[in-house]
């Protein structure tokens, strides 16, 4: 069960957003890891701010080193609102960017020039010619120079008093890719492949995203003298435990921090959660031995011994760390009994309760026998992916289903694949004249945008509104294949979503007002949401953020009070299996059936535009997923399934 903030599994008196401190050192790089991102990037730009001061107190220039990409966003933003309310002044500050893709024009909507005007340098007193960017836009011929240059003009500005960094997946920092020496300077660098996946989705796919970079080297960024590292979310959870706890390694760049003697990796707690004070936190410390730790620590030494539950023995905890737990509950038969049985009770082929069953040991209430179900899908294709099957049953099991599509996913559609739907229709219309003449003029607007519409360039209000319409019609497709009416498909459009770029607005009072208004509408005794905080793009994150402040909201309404909330995850991770605490099994046949309804999407379909680093199509995540589930509760002893999604109860 998690509740409405995670708790950390610390010891007590741990003040939430503070750092937690490890009592001992598997960590071999300072590590503050924070409940989340925004706490996190406070206490950073706080460290930045009392930096700038000090050195306007001294009458010397603060020289940063900073990065671009997601992570360092809200640093920025405190940054600024820091500017605003507490006058805090740049004035004194200069600074040296990271890196910028090659070739890049500063004005291009993807440079990282433009990306820090628009998130710091305009928006501050930052003189103009204090801040530096490596130029993308040198002839081939001068970047060597230009390299040497930056690394100079960063030693005759008195070298970096602190150096800001995020994190790649493959472990770069800067564009410092794995294979990067200790010694490099600033160059061109050719970049790695998931690099490319990762940003493929600011330049409209893998085939338009540059394959080079201007990088300063690992040397320049140790040269530093205070490095601090962020990384959010659990994409980057293995590659911060490498760096972290691992051997210092060319295949990890950020592993070459262990060397520097002032540097901090500040983190969320999605990101940590490889970290072995998180993962397995009784091989750090005394804990508590409550239920959730219990079953979290059973389960992994299950899975780590490669025995079922119930043939684990007294020697077996000692050996392993546990023999605290085994002092507390006497003997390892009955903590295995007692889990065992818990998991268990998760397993059900009955989401939506079973109908005139005793329930004490079910997941979901037997009554109401017939259930109001609400499926919020952040894309129009979550529903399917990352609960299809469930969908299918609470379907045949004759409960009233209705999805609410909370966004239109409209940037997800390539460019040719939208040209195709408008060209058909403008030709359908030329031929037999029965449209609308607004009709007419978005599909020609949009058709001829698509035709003339440059690689990067952003889609214009025509072209959304085409891909929107096509995503809806996948979506209205997968409905009717699974057995729901299509009125019962609520598209919401959420404004927070339609900027035409993978950079969202924030979430608004409208936004969590369709929201509340599509619940009161159905009343629903059962609510499922996207629990999925990994999503590159952080739609998902936005939609739950939606979903909860919406609850909250009506948290007070009579109907909430017989409403359940549960959190399935999207394409991208599951949940952790002592997290589980409802698993509705798939067999072959109903795997099959899911696929087919996850083809009803085919505009994601075959090279879609925000493929990830993952290079599986997202049928195919998601059966691998649901089948490494069936197959983990296997390992821990219980039945053999085909498949099983999984779910975790939110509670007000
Ligand atoms: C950006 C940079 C990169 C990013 C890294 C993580 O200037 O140098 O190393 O910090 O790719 O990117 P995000 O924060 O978008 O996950």
């Amino acid at each position: 069960m998690i509740t409405e903030s995670l708790q950390l599994e610390q010891p007590d008196g741990q003040i939430p957003g503070a750092p937690l401190q490890s009592a001992i050192t598997y960590e071999k790089i300072p590590t503050h890891i924070y409940a989340d991102a925004k706490a996190a990037s406070r206490a950073v730009a706080h460290e930045i701010a009392d930096l700038i001061r000090q050195k306007q107190a001294e009458g010397k220039p603060a020289v940063l080193g900073l990065a671009t990409g997601s992570s360092p966003k809200t640093v920025y933003a405190e940054l600024v609102r820091m500017h605003r309310e507490e006058e805090l002044s740049f004035r004194n500050v200069v600074t040296f960017n990271l890196d910028e893709y090659y070739p890049m024009e500063p004005t291009s909507r993807q440079s990282y020039w433009r990306f820090m005007r628009e998130q710091l340098f305009d928006l501050v007193d930052i003189p103009a010619g204090n801040y530096h960017v490596p130029e993308g836009n040198m002839p081939p011929d001068q970047v060597s120079q230009h390299a040497k240059r930056y690394d100079a003009e960063i030693e005759a500005a008195g070298g970096l008093d602190f150096q800001l960094l995020g994190i790649g997946g493959n472990g770069h920092i800067g564009f410092n890719e794995p294979g990067s020496l200790i010694n490099s300077h600033t160059r061109l660098m050719m970049l790695d492949n998931s690099t490319r996946a990762a940003a493929s989705a600011d330049f409209g796919g893998l085939p338009k995203t540059p394959r080079k970079a201007i990088t300063m080297g690992v040397s320049s960024i140790l040269n530093a003298r205070r490095v601090v590292l962020l990384a959010w979310g659990e994409r980057k959870a293995s590659v911060i435990r490498g760096a972290v706890e691992g051997l210092v390694t060319e295949l990890n760049p950020a592993s070459y921090l262990q060397t520097h003697p002032n540097a901090l990796f500040v983190i969320d707690e999605a990101a940590a959660s490889e970290l072995t004070r998180m993962k397995t936190p009784w091989l750090v410390d005394s804990v508590i031995w409550d239920n959730r730790m219990v079953k979290k620590a059973l389960t992994y030494l299950s899975l780590a011994l490669d025995k079922p539950i119930l043939k684990l023995t007294d020697r077996d905890y000692n050996d392993n760390g546990m023999s605290d737990l085994l002092a507390q509950y006497g003997q390892a038969y009955d903590i295995n009994i007692d889990i065992f049985n818990q998991l268990q009770h998760t397993i059900t082929g009955w989401p939506g309760g079973k109908p005139n069953a005793d329930d004490t040991n079910r997941p979901e209430r037997a009554e109401p026998a017939h259930k109001r179900c609400l499926i919020f899908s952040p894309h129009p294709d979550d529903d399917i992916i990352s609960m299809g099957g469930t969908f299918q049953r609470l379907v045949d099991q004759e409960h009233d289903v209705h999805i609410g599509y909370q966004t239109s996913g409209n940037i997800a559609v390539a460019d040719d694949e939208a040209l195709r739907f408008a060209d058909y229709v403008v030709d359908f219309n030329d031929k037999f004249g029965i449209d609308s003449p607004e009709a007419t003029r978005i599909f020609r607007d949009a058709a001829e945008s698509l035709r003339t519409k440059g690689d990067t360039e952003m889609d214009s209000a025509e072209v959304r509104c085409v891909k929107g319409v096509i995503r809806m019609g996948e979506a209205k497709s997968t409905c009717r294949f699974v057995g729901i009416p299509v009125e019962n498909a609520h598209f919401m459009n959420m404004p927070f979503y339609e900027t035409g770029k993978v950079t969202k607005r924030p979430l608004s009072e409208e936004d969590v007002k369709i929201l509340m208004a599509l619940i009161e509408e159905i009343k629903p005794h059962q609510i499922y949401a996207a629990g999925d905080l990994a999503d590159p793009h952080g739609t998902h994150k936005v939609c739950l953020d939606a979903v909860l402040e919406a609850l909250r909201r009506l948290k007070d309404r009579d109907f909430m009070r017989d409403c359940w909330v549960w959190l399935y995850r999207g394409a991208w991770a599951e949940w952790g299996i002592h997290e589980i605490e409802m698993a509705v099994p798939m067999s072959p046949d109903q795997v099959m059936k899911k696929r087919l309804g996850i083809f009803k999407h085919q505009s994601q379909k075959d090279g879609v535009v925000y493929q990830g680093t993952d290079a599986r199509e997202f049928w195919q995540r998601a059966e691998d997923r649901n089948r490494d589930t069936a197959d983990l509760y296997n390992r821990l002893g219980l039945s053999e399934y085909e498949a099983m999604e999984a779910f975790v109860r939110w509670h007000f």
